[in-house]
């Protein structure tokens, strides 16, 4: 049957990182290689006394189909919360999506036909290169910066690219705390990106799932309010890190000609988003103490972050020759090894010693990828899990640069 498949799944392997996470099954393995919020912070009885109300209440309505761009009450409910963060939108502006990763797809389905290019980071988000993946892409692409995209590296491959007759379909940032690197973007930056976004009209989607989890330093305000509902921008939204990820919930906002194709690919592939997680989701926006779940959930994190990054301090001298970026909130640091560590051969080792990290490899598209980096997640782990963790960790780096 195999032969009937088409091209691009001829030759589609899986999504990388879901092969390296079948070696953490071990549960003596001290992983970080997780993407996980904790579970801590989920308010388990909140959620619990919401959805027996709405069973009670409305179950025959809850339990049934429901309108393909979401509930009516859980977009009002977004607008709204939106609204404290600057960005002012109608609901011709919003879809609900089943998740972030299904947002990325929408991108993916609405924009890209086979060679055409977009513009990334490296690193960048693992699962929207899969995603965008499906439709076979290619890449203008040049290393982030300490604060954000290299901008004058995009326009100058932009300019190269338009000079041969083709355009980029868009550009993909993830602004705040960015997963993997942990990098978040200046103003001045994401100024220029927006600038270079109208420019050359080309869209800019700026993926947020992190941007409530800011342990340090001050809010930047996101490229979507920065451009005044000028319509350069597309918004990616998830409640995975804010509330809880099995909800499988988030949200795409942009330009009504956006949203309404969205709406159109999403009756073909996922058809609604289950009521009962939109009614949880808009409960969470409109009754919950937002202030305090978010308060609560960065004290948590920042403890976890700061007591990693002492600990990788105390363990991993200057003479090692590795670096790792300390982040403003998120989840992610990013480690880079020296060049003649290969990070994909370092985790199978580290797996031995029962330690585990994602291998770098899986945030650069195939055709620019790196070797000597890795994403460490500093969220999920106890703090006796970070000492010992990091500990095996040095110990695996030391004995392969022996
Ligand atoms: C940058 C980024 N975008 C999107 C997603 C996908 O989120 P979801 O779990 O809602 O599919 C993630 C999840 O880790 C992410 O880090």
């Amino acid at each position: 049957m195999k032969e009937l498949f088409t091209e691009i799944m001829k030759n589609f392997d899986g999504y990388t990182i879901g092969k390296t996470l079948k070696y953490l099954r071990d549960p003596e393995i001290i992983s970080f290689a997780g993407g996980l919020p904790s579970s801590d912070i989920f308010p388990m009885d909140f959620i619990q006394e919401v959805t027996d109300r709405f069973l009670k209440e409305n179950g025959a309505k809850v339990l049934q189909y429901s309108q393909i761009p979401g509930e009516k009450n859980l977009i009002d409910a977004v607008i709204k919360y939106l609204e404290m963060d600057d960005i002012r939108i109608g609901p011709e502006n919003i879809m609900i999506t089943t998740s972030g990763q299904h947002g990325l797809d929408l991108v993916g389905r609405l924009f890209l036909e086979p060679q055409d290019v977009i513009v990334v980071d490296l690193p960048t988000f693992g699962g929207a290169l899969a995603a965008f993946e499906m439709e076979s892409p290619q890449y203008i692409a040049r290393n982030i910066m300490d604060d954000g995209s290299d901008v004058t590296g995009f326009e100058a491959d932009i300019k190269e690219l338009l000079d041969q007759g083709k355009k980029p379909k868009f550009i993909y940032v993830v602004p705040d705390f960015q997963n993997p690197s942990g990098i978040t973007t200046s103003l001045e930056k994401r100024l220029a990106l927006l600038d270079l976004s109208k420019k050359y009209g080309i869209p800019l989607v700026e993926d947020s799932p992190y941007r409530e989890l800011r342990y340090r330093e001050e809010n930047i305000p996101s490229i979507y309010s920065l451009d005044k509902n000028e319509g350069n921008v597309i918004g990616l939204y998830t409640f995975s890190k804010i509330l809880c990820p099995g909800l499988r919930v988030g949200f795409n906002i942009g330009p009504p000609e956006v949203i309404q194709k969205f709406t159109f690919i999403k009756e073909a592939n996922i058809l609604n988003t289950p009521k009962l997680n939109q009614d949880i989701c808009a409960a969470f926006l409109q009754e919950y103490d937002l202030k305090s779940h978010f308060a609560r959930a960065c004290s948590y994190y920042r403890e976890k972050l700061d007591f990693f990054l002492d600990t990788v301090k105390d363990n991993f001298p200057e003479e090692m020759g590795i670096t790792w970026t300390k982040p403003e909130g998120g989840l992610f640091l990013w480690m880079t090894v020296p060049e003649g560590i290969d990070t994909m051969d370092l985790f199978m080792k580290a797996i031995d010693e029962k330690v585990a990290f994602v291998p770098g490899e899986i945030f650069y598209p195939w055709s620019h990828v790196s070797h000597n980096t890795m994403r460490i997640n500093f969220s999920y782990p106890t703090k006796e899990q970070i000492l010992e963790g990091v500990r095996r960790l040095s110990a695996v780096v030391k004995k392969y640069q022996l």
